[in-house]
C-alpha cells in the first residue's frame, strides 16, 4: 500500500475533501488488483484522471495504457477497431489489423463513455472483460488477451439497461467496482486549491504574472453551480487571467464573466429569464430553437414584404400583422413561439418545414454556442456522440473529424 500524499503528488488529483479522499483511497485499494473498474461521475469531474491514476499505480504501469473514446468510433468500425480485423473482411481493410485490445495487451484500456458502445458489441466486450478471448472481425480464430479494463461513462448506466441500451450482464460485471465521481458542486472546499493549481499552471507556462484572486472573487466562484465542474473551472481560471492580463482578479471580473458564459444559471443570476423546470441542457436547447423560429419568421416576413403585403406593427401582442394588399396571393402559414416554454410551431405552420433542415441548423446553432465541443452538442441536443460526428458529416456542418481521439 502506498500514502495518500505521494499518490496525489504522483498522480496530480487535487482536494483534501471528503469525496475526493475516498475516491483517493478506492483508487489505492483496487489500482493494485487485477479486476476491471466503473468510474462514473458527472462531466469533468476527473473520471480519465482517475482511470489514469489507477493504470499508474498499478503493476501493469510499465505497459501502455490505451484510451478509447467508444462514443466518438463510427458504429460501423468499432469492433474492428476494438478486436480488429482480417485482410478483406470489409471494403477498406487492406491489411490485417490489430485492435485496441490487442495493442493493450498486458496493459491496461481505458473504455471511455462505455454506455454509448452499441449493444451487440457489448455482447463481445463482456466476453472479453470475462474471458480474455476475442476474435478480430472476419477471422474465426479465438485470440487471447492480457487486458485490465478501465471504464467510464457520466450516463446512468441503470437507467440505460432499464431502457434497453445497454446490457444487464455487462452492467452487473462492470459495477461491481466502482469509483464515483463527487461533482464540484459537492466538493465547494476544493475550489480554493483548484484556483491555484490551475492558475499556477497556466501563468507559468504561457508568461503571466500571477497576483492571484481576491477572497471576494473565490466566495463568488463557491457560489457558482459549474455544471461542466472542474473542466469548467479551469477554463475558467485562464480565460480571466488572460483577460485581466497580470492582474489580480476581482470580484466584480468573476461575476461579469459568469454570466457571460452560463446566462441560464438560476442560482446566480435570478434576474436573467429562464426556463426554471428544465435542465440546464434542455433550457440551452430551447433557447437555440426559439432563436431558431424567429429567424424563420423573420425570413416569412420578408418574402410577404416582398410580394407586396403591407405591414402594420401591433403592439398589444408585439407580433406584426400582415395586411394582404388585394389580389397578391400572400402565403398565411406562419410560425410563432408560443411562451408556455413548450410548443413553438403553431399548428398551422405544420406541413412547410423540413425537419432535416431544422436539425442541421439546430446542430450548428448549438456547436457553435458550444465553441464547437461535440460533447456538450451531443448531450445537450439529446443524442449520442456518434449519431452527432455522423450527422456532422452527413449535412458538412463542421470539418471532418477523427474516428479516434
Ligand atoms: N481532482 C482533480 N485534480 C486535478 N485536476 C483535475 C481533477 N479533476 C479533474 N481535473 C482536470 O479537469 C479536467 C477534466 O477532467 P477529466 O477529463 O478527467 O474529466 P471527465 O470526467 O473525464 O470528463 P468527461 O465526462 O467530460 O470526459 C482535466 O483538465 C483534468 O486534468
Ligand atoms: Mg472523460
Amino acid at each position: 500500500m502506498f500514502d495518500m500524499d505521494r499518490l496525489q503528488k504522483q498522480s496530480g488529483i487535487i482536494g483534501t475533501s471528503v469525496g475526493i479522499h475516498q475516491v483517493l483511497e478506492m483508487i489505492t485499494q483496487v489500482s493494485p488488483v487485477d479486476i476491471s473498474v466503473l468510474v462514473t461521475g458527472e462531466s469533468g469531474t476527473g473520471k480519465e484522471v482517475v482511470a489514469k491514476a489507477i493504470h499508474q499505480f498499478s503493476k501493469r504501469n510499465n505497459e501502455e495504457l490505451v484510451v478509447v473514446n467508444c462514443g466518438a468510433i463510427p458504429e460501423g468500425i468499432i469492433e474492428s477497431e476494438l478486436f480488429g480485423h482480417k485482410k478483406g473482411s470489409f471494403t477498406g481493410a487492406g491489411e490485417d489489423r490489430k485492435g485496441y485490445f490487442e495493442q493493450a495487451n498486458k496493459g491496461t484500456i481505458f473504455l471511455d463513455e462505455i454506455g454509448e458502445t452499441p449493444l451487440e458489441t457489448q455482447v463481445k466486450l463482456l466476453r472479453v472483460l470475462e474471458s480474455g478471448e476475442f476474435m478480430r472481425v472476419g477471422e474465426a480464430k479465438t485470440r487471447k488477451t492480457d487486458v485490465r479494463v478501465i471504464a467510464a461513462t457520466n450516463k446512468n448506466l441503470a437507467e440505460l439497461v432499464n431502457n434497453g441500451d445497454f446490457r444487464q450482464d455487462l452492467y452487473f460485471r462492470l459495477k461491481t467496482v466502482t469509483v464515483k465521481l463527487p461533482s464540484l458542486r459537492e466538493r465547494v472546499e476544493d475550489i480554493n486549491a483548484f484556483i491555484e493549481r490551475f492558475a499556477l499552471e497556466f501563468t507559468r507556462s504561457n508568461d503571466i504574472r500571477y497576483r492571484g484572486f481576491m477572497p471576494d472573487a473565490v466566495r463568488l466562484m463557491k457560489q457558482y453551480e459549474w455544471p461542466g465542474n472542474v473542466r469548467e473551472l479551469k477554463h475558467f481560471v485562464e480565460k480571466v487571467l488572460v483577460l485581466e492580463k497580470g492582474e489580480r482578479i476581482t470580484a466584480d471580473v468573476v461575476k461579469r464573466e459568469l454570466t457571460d458564459v452560463l446566462p441560464h444559471q438560476t442560482s446566480f443570476n435570478p434576474a436573467l429569464p429562464i426556463l426554471v423546470s428544465k435542465s440546464t441542457d434542455k433550457a440551452e436547447i430551447d433557447l437555440i430553437l426559439r432563436q431558431l423560429f424567429m429567424l424563420k419568421q423573420d425570413t416569412e416576413l420578408i418574402q410577404k414584404l416582398l410580394v407586396g403585403g403591407a405591414v402594420t406593427p401591433t403592439t398589444a401582442t408585439g407580433l406584426t400583422k400582415i395586411e394582404p394588399i388585394e389580389g397578391v396571393q400572400i402565403p398565411q402559414k406562419s410560425m410563432e413561439i408560443v411562451e408556455d416554454g413548450y410548443r413553438f410551431i403553431r399548428d398551422d405552420a405544420i406541413g412547410d418545414m423540413l425537419i432535416k433542415d431544422l436539425e442541421k441548423e439546430a446542430i450548428k446553432r448549438t456547436l457553435n454556442f458550444f465553441n464547437n465541443n461535440r460533447r456538450k452538442t451531443a448531450r445537450s441536443l439529446g443524442m449520442s456522440e456518434r449519431t452527432l460526428y455522423r450527422k456532422i458529416e452527413e449535412f458538412g456542418v463542421a470539418p471532418k473529424i477523427k474516428s479516434r481521439r
